[in-house]
């Protein structure tokens, strides 16, 4: 039998995922079909505008302009494809339990178009047995059976946005396939565009694989936030005991203290696997004790403004506090999960007069009301606010302009690096030393 060979792939759902991975697709030579629901992201790729970081608008527009990409928000544009790939949204309810309608929503419109031969797979991250109990009943409800006239795989997504060394196309890929037919052909479909797959010997598998990689990353956030808290107590810097750690060449990887976690990915998947794990009465203990030491790290930090204003004989009331960096991590725009929002929304409750700088956030949503970055951040706007705290360290500012000029500073990245005077660092038990 003649080896499949795709030509053309569907990718629905054109975010932080899809898109990178169509542009991926289209440049190895693919007829790339993008479904996004969103009519302005539709446009925007369209035109060759990226709205994604790690996706450049040159190449964007290289692949549109040379028809390997299209994008619509018709699902009747994949009739044709080899393959599709789903990527679109897995958040929590507010109950934290899963959220799987948009994976519900995307299988029942490829049913009516759903056709022999042809390659399905889902890269939303979610709890083991959602490709076989959530998606494939939907699909052969076309009457098409799995494995036999379509092929049905699950491989997770694992790109890390603004790093600049691994992206999508750089990082092995696991894959899991209902059956081997189906691992086999997405091994065959990934193989165009990365370096590495990894096969694995069931959706679930693959599906278990990626909650094993972002629940250790919780975990281990979690810890070190922990440790931090200690440290402060304790009279100790814990960057200067995680540099001193991570000497040791085995057995141990740094992780960083922070006012909390956001994004996507880790503090929401952890729990997809958290609330499968109660099917088999289990709770993971892990989980919900490092999502408890994340939830209450903005509030911790919050504490160390006041502790920090109360030192200069300042009240958090009417304290003009300028916030640097708003995105859950640094030199990305994401500001989905970001502490930074809660922190910001607990000192405005304490009457704090708050504004905030990061070039890569123009505006963001604060207990419903919109708040706007500084348009620049000069020593002049850093002289005049009675604290400056440091959320995000982004690499375009000027931090030594910042520590010379500012009154008071809250540190909750080192982006100071060192001790100071009217230098709060999280983690360090010589907070304001002069
Ligand atoms: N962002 C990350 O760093 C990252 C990393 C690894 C895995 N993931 C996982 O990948 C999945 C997607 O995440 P993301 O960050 O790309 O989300 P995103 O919100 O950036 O993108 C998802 C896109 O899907 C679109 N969409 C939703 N329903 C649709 C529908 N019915 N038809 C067509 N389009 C639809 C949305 O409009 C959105 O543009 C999630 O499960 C996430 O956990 C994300």
């Amino acid at each position: 039998m003649e080896a499949w060979k795709p030509s053309s792939v569907g990718v629905i759902g054109l975010g932080y995922v899809g898109l990178p991975l169509a542009v991926g697709f289209a440049q190895a030579g693919l007829t790339v079909h993008g479904v996004e629901q969103n009519p302005d992201k539709v446009a925007r790729v369209n035109a060759g505008d990226s709205y994604i970081d790690d996706v450049t608008s040159a190449r964007l527009q290289a692949v549109v302009v040379s028809g390997a990409l299209t994008a619509s928000t018709e699902f009747s544009a994949l009739k044709n494809c080899d393959a599709v790939i789903v990527c679109v949204p897995t958040p929590l309810t507010i109950n934290k339990a899963p959220d799987v309608s948009y994976i519900e929503n995307v299988s029942r419109a490829l049913v009516p178009y759903l056709h022999k031969g042809e390659l399905v797979v889902l890269e939303s991250t979610t709890y083991p047995g959602t490709t076989d109990e959530v998606m494939l009943p939907i699909l052969e409800s076309s009457g098409l059976k799995a494995g036999v006239d379509f092929y049905l795989a699950f491989s997770p997504e694992r790109v890390d946005p603004g790093n600049v060394h691994y992206n999508t196309l750089n990082t092995p890929k696991v894959v899991g396939g209902l059956d081997a037919a189906s691992t086999e052909r997405a091994c065959t479909l990934y193989a165009l565009v990365v370096p590495q797959v990894y096969p694995v010997s069931s959706c679930r598998a693959a599906e278990m694989a990626k909650l094993l990689e972002n629940t250790f990353r919780l975990v281990n956030v979690s810890l070190i936030n922990e440790l931090a808290v200690l440290c402060e107590k304790m009279d100790m810097d814990i960057w200067e005991i995680i540099d001193a750690a991570k000497t040791k060449p085995y057995g141990f990887m740094p992780f960083y203290p922070g006012p909390g976690i956001g994004g996507h990915c880790i503090p929401i998947d952890p729990f997809y696997l958290s609330w499968k794990a109660k099917e088999y009465d289990i709770d993971l203990a892990f989980v919900e004790t490092a999502g408890k030491v994340n939830d209450a790290m903005p509030g911790f930090v919050v504490d160390k403004v006041a502790f920090a204003l109360n030192s200069v004989g300042r009240a958090t009331r009417g304290a003009r506090v300028l916030v640097l960096g708003v995105a859950y991590k640094k030199d990305i725009s994401d500001l989905r999960e970001s502490p930074a929002l809660k922190v910001l929304e607990k000192l405005q409750r304490w009457g704090a007069e708050v504004s905030y700088f990061d070039s890569h956030v123009p505006e963001a949503r604060v207990a419903g009301v919109t708040l706007r970055s500084l348009p620049r951040l000069d020593a002049e706007t850093v002289h005049g606010a009675d604290c400056v705290v440091i959320l995000t360290d982004h690499t375009s500012v000027d931090y030594a302009m910042v520590e010379q000029r500012a009154q008071l500073i809250v540190d909750t990245r080192n982006a100071i690096q060192h001790k100071g005077p009217r230098l709060f660092r999280l983690g360090d038990g010589t907070e304001g030393i002069e």
